[in-house]
C-alpha cells in the first residue's frame, strides 16, 4: 500500500474511531528496488516504509498516553528468524499493549510459547536477529526478487501478464521499495488463475497461489479471478527462473485452449464450470 494511502487510511480510522489490525508480518523485509544489489543503505533502525502502526503513532495529533490509537501491528518471528518459529508480538500504543497484556490468556499463561519467546529474546538482545535480517535475509530476498522479476518480464509479460512491481515511492521517499516474500501477477483477461494453478501443479510440479484464496469468502465486492501470487523467498536462486518458465508454458497452454473454446461469436462455449463432473 502506497504511503499516501497508508496515511489516508489512518486518518479515516481516526474519523470513525475504528481500529486497523494489520497482519504486516513481512514489513521488516524491505529493500530499495532502484539501487544496486547492496542493501547496505538500509537499517532496521529506520523503516524504508513506515507501517500503519508507525504512522498512527507519529501522525499529528499523536495519540497521548491515555489513547488506544487506531492501528495495531502483529509481527511474526516465523518470517525473520526461521519458518515454524510460530511466535510473534503485537505492537500498538502503550495503553493498547497494556490492555492486551491484561487479557485472561496472557495473565494466566504468559506468552503462548515461553521457550521459543526466550530464545527470540536472546537473539534480539545480542543483536544476532537484527544482523541476520540485514546481512542474510534482505540481500538474499532482494536477489531472489530480482531474478524472479527478470524472468517474469522475459517469459510472462510477452504473454500479456501484468506484474505489480510494488512501486511504493511517495511522500519524501528516495527509493522505490519492495519487500516480503511474494510477487503478485495478473493473467491476461479471461484466463482463470485457479485453472492455471491446478494445471501447474499437475503437469509441472509447480505450486502457485491462485487469487481466489485471498478473497474474503462471501464478499463479491473484491475478487481476484486472474491473480496469482508467486513466492520467491523459498526456492534457491537457480530454481526461480525455471519455475517462471514452467508457469509460462502452462499460461500459454490455457490461453490456447481458451481461444480454441471460443465459438464463432467469440463467446466461450465450454469452460471449467460448464464441464460439471468432468472438469
Ligand atoms: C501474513 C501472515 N500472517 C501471519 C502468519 C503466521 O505466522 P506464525 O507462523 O507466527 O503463525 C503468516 C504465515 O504464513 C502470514 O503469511
Amino acid at each position: 500500500m502506497a504511503l499516501n494511502h497508508r496515511i489516508a487510511l489512518v486518518k479515516l480510522a481516526r474519523i470513525y474511531d475504528a481500529l486497523i489490525i494489520t497482519d504486516d508480518v513481512y514489513d521488516f523485509l524491505q529493500w530499495p528496488t532502484n539501487s544496486s544489489t547492496e542493501t547496505s543503505t538500509t537499517s532496521l533502525d529506520k523503516a524504508l516504509f513506515p507501517r500503519l502502526v508507525d504512522i498512527d503513532r507519529t501522525l499529528e495529533p499523536v495519540p497521548g498516553d491515555d489513547n488506544f490509537g487506531n492501528a495495531m501491528s502483529n509481527g511474526s518471528f516465523s518470517k525473520i528468524a526461521g519458518p515454524g518459529t510460530r511466535t510473534g508480538w503485537a505492537e500498538a500504543t502503550r495503553k493498547f499493549v497494556y490492555g492486551l497484556s491484561q487479557c485472561g490468556s496472557s495473565r494466566s499463561g504468559g506468552a503462548p510459547s515461553q521457550l521459543v519467546a526466550t530464545m527470540m529474546c536472546e537473539l534480539l538482545k545480542s543483536g544476532a536477529l537484527q544482523t541476520h535480517i540485514e546481512r542474510v535475509l534482505k540481500p538474499a530476498y532482494k536477489r531472489r526478487y530480482e531474478i524472479m522479476m527478470e524472468a517474469i518480464k522475459r517469459e510472462l509479460i510477452p504473454l500479456g501478464v501484468w506484474v505489480d512491481e510494488g512501486k511504493l515511492k511517495g511522500a519524501g521517499m528516495e527509493n522505490d521499495v519492495f519487500g516480503g516474500y511474494f510477487i503478485w501477477i495478473e493473467l491476461p483477461e479471461g484466463i482463470d488463475s485457479e485453472e492455471v494453478a491446478s494445471r501447474a501443479k499437475d503437469q509441472e510440479n509447480l505450486i502457485v497461489a491462485p487469487g481466489a484464496i485471498f478473497e474474503v469468502q462471501g464478499d463479491k465486492g473484491v475478487t481476484f479471478p486472474g491473480g496469482i501470487r508467486l513466492c520467491f523467498s523459498w526456492e534457491e536462486e537457480g530454481d526461480l527462473e525455471e519455475g517462471v518458465v514452467r508457469l509460462g508454458r502452462i499460461i500459454r497452454e490455457v490461453m490456447s485452449s481458451a481461444s480454441r473454446n471460443k465459438g464463432k461469436d467469440g463467446n466461450v462455449i465450454a469452460s471449467k464450470q460448464d464441464l460439471g463432473e468432468f472438469q
